[in-house]
């Protein structure tokens, strides 16, 4: 069953069924200020910082499940009925009212066709102010005059959120609101500098700012008594519960439109008036759309295929980057399920979600490197989750609980031992990838803090991690687990994880390059033989005759072997022994066998097979997991595409393809009574072949299959990456395809590829040709310059 389509020409997802069967959301604001919307216009808004900084309130895990929101009603004052834009939260029949939705790249479009009125709201903010627009169009399709009435609503937040949802007796007595000049103002009374402001591009016929006021007792936001009356009450109060709710009485005569701006952002009323005297005029509310167009037209321009694939293409081209970029933009933690109470970087998380985008983002990409070096502690391992602003000294922003300061707190530091022993290791490839992207070679030389004290090159900053891995190894020497790895549920403590000594071959393998590339000899050497220790331990201690072992308990017991009644394979084990290139090559086949043998469903690859039943706290908490879910056995999407570059990694490209579409959002997109979850956005998992729900997807957008799909498809099956000073094209496909094209950006110079396939191979370049001379490498071109490059597989 399918709820909508994707539009490629508009970049949009249209919804055309807005009763879905769970929350379909989109991300708004690509700079200070965020909204997290659904395709009710239900949802939250915050500035800067989903902890802090929260403008409108949302009400977590509810029911409904995405109230309150950003909405606007409708009024026909000659009979009282009233809808609004969204479908929620009037929610007039379906039968009766014609209700879409589209998401589309930082802004999201709702639209209303009732008795005769053909009304539209776009929801973006800003690129220039950080203001969020509602750009509302209506249009009187009927042959008579019609006198209207329209009412914006948003109900706003405590500014910081625990204090919004714990302690009221703050919240409750420290804000207050009130309306003068067309602007609401809602203030913090004991920070003097914290203000929202609600205005709009019309002057108010009457407004409210108290929740109480506006809704009416014993009614809900379905059928608030302002709307119903067709008036607001005036109300304004310090303390309580505030809201922004501007009304507007008007007639369209028949054929005309009325359209009117609505704006929101954090400011007083002084910023407040600014904005509205600024978008009032619809054309710079025109341009300020359009300039978010270009914005993410530059980013899409980054990297564009045609394939035989119009699915791989839709995902490649617009939404797996889209998505990738959220979770760089906004860190993994403002969605409906996280809802911004637990804040700052997940180390890990971040160290590989930046390394899809550095070629889209290189700006935020660096930034966050920064962040994660300097939450690093000298030893080498990352504070797994921390907050950047601990380590700011630059940050202007007052509502930040930390002003130039420097103060960790005591919970979030933690020694070696509370480590997550893969959190270090992702940083590495991510740096390198960085540089090889941009070529901003003098990065590796800047200095930046540890979290503990001290400061160190960037250069020296990997090193301490790599050491930091080579140091805490159990006696086989095989890295120890720590807290957990890269599995929060696998908690082996000084046990041996697998996973993490292949990640660290990994992260040596590309460490050695680099140093060999940048005449670093003595590291080069250095390095090298540490990489060659790793692959022997692993090679040794690892191999189970058919697949690799996932790791070793601290009494010495082996998991994820055939002996194994539950979780005999693992994914992550055998994903990165291929991957890390720490496995000879008939194992890694056999590896790869293995994983398709166990973990195929048509749903995607399970992360173990048989899920635990079997309560053991010597494996970890993923035992007290119900079996088929999460990492319990679930389609744990994260590694999914790790099995992809794998396969391609193996020139295996009909299996490459086969697992990329078994996850594939896209390809779904027309079983949602199954999946339920939005179709253009990866989720963290899918309910695994153990468990009755098999196939239903669940938390959308904040996970690291975004990112790993995105450098699976793009880097791995199309083959096209970057070098220290070369750009690479060695694909590998399923056999029946006749070619492809790409457009890839690279230091400010296009390359335009073309791929033909006439012997139906999967992998192996046998023609090279940049701008029709044979060649035997791609070098750096001057900017500003196009090339064409063509392939022919043979
Ligand atoms: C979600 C966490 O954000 C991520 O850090 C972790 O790797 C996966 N769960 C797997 O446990």
């Amino acid at each position: 069953m399918k709820y909508g389509h994707f539009d490629n020409s508009a970049r949009e997802y249209v919804i055309d069924r807005v009763d879905v069967p769970v929350s379909w959301t989109n991300y708004i604001g690509v700079n200070r200020a965020c909204a997290v919307l659904s395709q009710n216009a239900g949802g939250y808004s915050f500035h800067q910082h989903p902890e802090f900084g929260r403008i409108t309130r949302f009400r977590p895990n509810a029911v409904p499940m995405d109230w309150p929101g950003h909405w606007v009603y409708l009024r026909d004052d000659a009979d009282g009925d009233y809808w609004s834009i969204s479908w929620q939260p009037v929610g007039k029949p379906l039968d009766q009212a014609r209700y879409s939705a589209a998401h589309g790249l930082s802004y999201s479009r709702y639209r209303a066709d009732y008795r005769g009125i053909e009304a539209e709201q776009t929801i973006f903010i800003t690129r220039e102010d950080d203001v969020e627009i509602w750009d509302v169009r209506l249009r009187n399709t009927g042959d008579t005059a019609r006198t209207l009435s329209l009412f914006s609503y948003v109900e706003f937040s405590f500014h910081t959120i625990e204090i919004d949802n714990q302690n009221f007796q703050m919240s409750l007595y420290a804000a207050g609101a009130d309306y003068a000049d067309g602007v609401i103002d809602y203030d913090f009374y004991y920070e003097p500098w914290a203000h929202h402001f609600h205005t709009a591009s019309f002057e108010p016929d009457s407004f409210d700012t108290t929740r109480e006021a506006w809704v009416g007792d014993y009614r809900t936001e379905r059928n608030p008594l302002a709307v119903e009356t067709g008036r607001c009450s005036g109300s304004a109060q310090t303390t309580g519960n505030h809201c922004g709710a501007l009304h507007s009485a008007f007639t369209i005569e028949p054929g005309r439109e009325h359209r009117v701006i609505l704006m929101m952002g954090y400011g007083d009323r002084e910023v407040g008036r600014a904005v509205r005297a600024k978008y009032s005029d619809p054309a710079r509310v025109d341009a300020a759309f359009d300039d978010l167009r270009q914005f993410w037209d530059r980013k899409l321009a980054s990297f564009q295929v045609a394939s035989p694939h119009a699915g791989l293409d839709t995902m490649a081209n617009i939404w797996t980057l889209y998505q990738a970029e959220v979770c760089v933009m906004w860190s993994r933690f403002a969605s409906f399920i996280e809802t911004g109470g637990r804040t700052g970087l997940g180390y890990r998380d971040t160290a590989q979600d930046v390394m899809a985008v550095a070629h889209t983002n290189p700006e935020k990409v660096r930034q966050r490197i920064r962040e994660l070096l300097n939450g690093q502690m000298g030893e080498g391992f990352g504070l797994h989750l921390f907050d950047p602003t601990w380590f700011a000294t630059d940050y202007s922003d007052p509502a930040l609980p930390v002003r130039g300061e420097t103060r960790i707190p005591e919970s979030a530091m933690h020694g070696p031992w509370w480590a997550c022993s893969d959190d270090h290791l992702w940083l590495v490839p991510s740096i390198l990838e960085y540089v090889r992207e941009t070529g901003d070679v003098g990065f590796l030389d800047e200095v930046v803090p540890f979290a503990d004290g001290g400061q160190a090159p960037v250069w020296e900053h990997m090193k301490r991690g790599l050491d930091y891995s080579a140091k805490y190894v159990g006696s086989s020497g095989i890295c120890m687990t720590m807290r957990a790895d890269w599995n929060d549920c696998l908690n082996l403590g000084d046990g041996e994880s697998a996973m993490v000594s292949f990640l660290h071959h990994w992260a040596l393998v590309e460490f050695v390059e680099a140093a060999r590339r940048l005449g670093r000899v003595a590291d080069a050497e250095h390095y090298e033989q540490m990489r060659r220790g790793v692959q022997e331990a692993c090679e040794r201690e690892l191999w189970d005759g058919a697949w690799y072992a996932r790791g070793v308990t601290r009494t010495g017991r082996r998991i994820g072997v055939g002996a194994d009644a539950e979780a005999k394979v693992f994914i992550e084990s055998n994903t990165w022994a291929i991957v890390s290139g720490a496995a000879a090559p008939e194992r890694a086949s056999r590896a790869l066998d293995a994983i398709d043998e166990y973990l195929y469903s048509p749903w995607g690859l399970h992360l173990l097979a048989p899920s635990y039943t079997v309560r053991d706290d010597e494996v970890g908490f993923v035992t007290r997991v119900y079996p088929g879910v999460k990492e319990n056995g679930a389609i744990f999407s994260h590694p999914n595409p790790w099995a992809v570059v794998a396969a391609a990694q193996l020139g295996q490209g009909d299996r490459a393809m086969r697992f990329y579409d078994a996850l594939l959002p896209y390809n779904q997109n027309d079983r949602i009574e199954v999946r339920q979850a939005e179709p253009y956005s990866y989720c963290q998992f899918v309910y695994g072949s153990q468990h009755p729900l098999h196939g239903r997807a669940r938390h959308p957008w904040l996970t690291g299959s975004a990112g790993w799909n995105y450098t699976a498809v793009t880097k791995w099956i199309l083959g096209v990456r970057v070098g220290y000073d070369e750009l690479v094209v060695d694909p590998c496909v399923p056999a029946d395809w006749d070619g492809f094209r790409v457009t890839r950006r690279w230091r400010g110079a296009r390359f335009d590829i073309t791929v033909q396939n006439p012997d139906r191979v999967s992998r192996g370049v046998a023609v090279l040709e940049l701008d029709g001379e044979p060649v035997d490498r791609i070098p750096v071109q001057p900017e500003g310059s196009t090339h064409s490059v063509r392939v022919v597989l043979g």
